[in-house]
């Protein structure tokens, strides 16, 4: 089953948004469909590096589309790019330690990601209108 589902209130509207959020779902699900323990430490390492790398790019497009819909300055979701790419970079970090992927990482992606991605929506969808 997969751990990153896209779930209707997380639909954006905007094509690209929402493509990006599908791809960057999909490279979490390939991570987490391995089973715990059977993963080298370098394989786990790329793949967190590559989500980050996904993401990064991903902001960058998000908080052009934000600017053009004067929500930039005042969503909640742009705030927290930063701290998003920052929390990657200590799970990279933390693989070197723990030499799998940690429980935390999953709660990060259940917690932190998907709730992101459905307050954006909202934001989106509100300044739509
Ligand atoms: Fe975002
Ligand atoms: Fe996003």
């Amino acid at each position: 089953m997969d751990l990153f589902k896209i779930s209707k209130e997380m639909i954006t509207g905007v094509e690209i948004i929402d493509k990006e959020h599908q791809e960057i779902a999909g490279k979490i699900n390939l991570l987490f469909s391995h089973p715990k323990g059977t993963l080298s430490k370098a394989f786990i390492k790329a793949a967190i590096k590559d989500i980050h790398d996904m993401l990064e790019k991903h902001f960058q497009t998000e908080e052009q589309i934000f600017l053009k819909l004067g929500i930039l300055e005042n969503s909640v979701a742009s705030l927290e790019h930063d701290s998003i790419l920052k929390s990657l970079d200590n799970f990279i970090g933390d693989v070197e330690k723990n030499y799998c992927v940690s429980d935390e990482f999953k709660a990060f992606v259940v917690g932190t990601l998907i709730t992101h991605m459905a307050m954006e929506a909202k934001d989106i969808k509100n300044a739509s209108i």
